[in-house]
C-alpha cells in the first residue's frame, strides 16, 4: 500500500514538474543489452505505439508513458500487468486508446519489449 501510493505521487509529481522520469521506478534495460526478440519487439513499438506512449518515461503523451509497466502492481486503469491483460488492451484497445492488429510473432515480440521497460 506504501508503495503504492509513493509511485502514485512520484508519478505525478515527475508528470507536474515535467521531469523526465521518476527516481523511484527500475530503470529500463538498455538497447545494448536486449536479445533478438525484444529488438524486434521495439521496432513494433516504434511503429504502432511510440505515437502515443513514451516508453521509458511516465510522463504522458496521448496516453501515459510506460516506464516500468510490467513492474508495477498495476497500470493506469488499476488492471494488474500480465500478458493476457496487455494481450487485450493491445489488440482491442481501451477507451480512447484504439486497438492495433498485430500476428501472433508481433504480439509476442512486443510484450518481450514491454518487459525490458
Ligand atoms: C492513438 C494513441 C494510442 C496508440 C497508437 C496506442 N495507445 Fe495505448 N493508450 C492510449 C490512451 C489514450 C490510453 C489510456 C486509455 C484509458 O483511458 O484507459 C492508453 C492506455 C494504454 C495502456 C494502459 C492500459 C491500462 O489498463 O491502464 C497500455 C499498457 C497501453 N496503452 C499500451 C499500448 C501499446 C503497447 C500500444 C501499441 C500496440 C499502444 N498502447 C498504442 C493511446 C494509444
Amino acid at each position: 500500500m506504501f508503495v503504492r501510493s509513493f509511485l502514485m505521487i512520484c508519478a505525478f509529481s515527475a508528470s507536474a514538474l515535467g521531469l523526465a522520469g521518476c527516481r523511484s521506478l527500475p530503470p529500463s534495460k538498455p538497447a545494448s543489452e536486449w536479445t533478438p526478440q525484444e529488438a524486434r519487439g521495439a521496432a513494433v513499438y516504434q511503429a504502432k505505439c511510440a505515437r502515443c506512449h513514451y516508453p521509458t518515461s511516465t510522463r504522458p503523451l496521448n496516453g501515459p508513458g510506460l516506464q516500468a509497466l510490467t513492474k508495477l502492481k498495476a497500470m493506469p486503469s488499476g488492471a494488474p500487468p500480465t500478458d493476457e491483460r496487455l494481450t487485450a488492451v493491445i489488440l482491442h484497445g481501451r477507451q480512447t486508446m484504439p486497438g492495433t492488429p498485430l500476428t501472433d510473432d508481433q504480439l509476442n515480440d512486443m510484450l518481450a519489449y514491454l518487459h525490458t521497460l
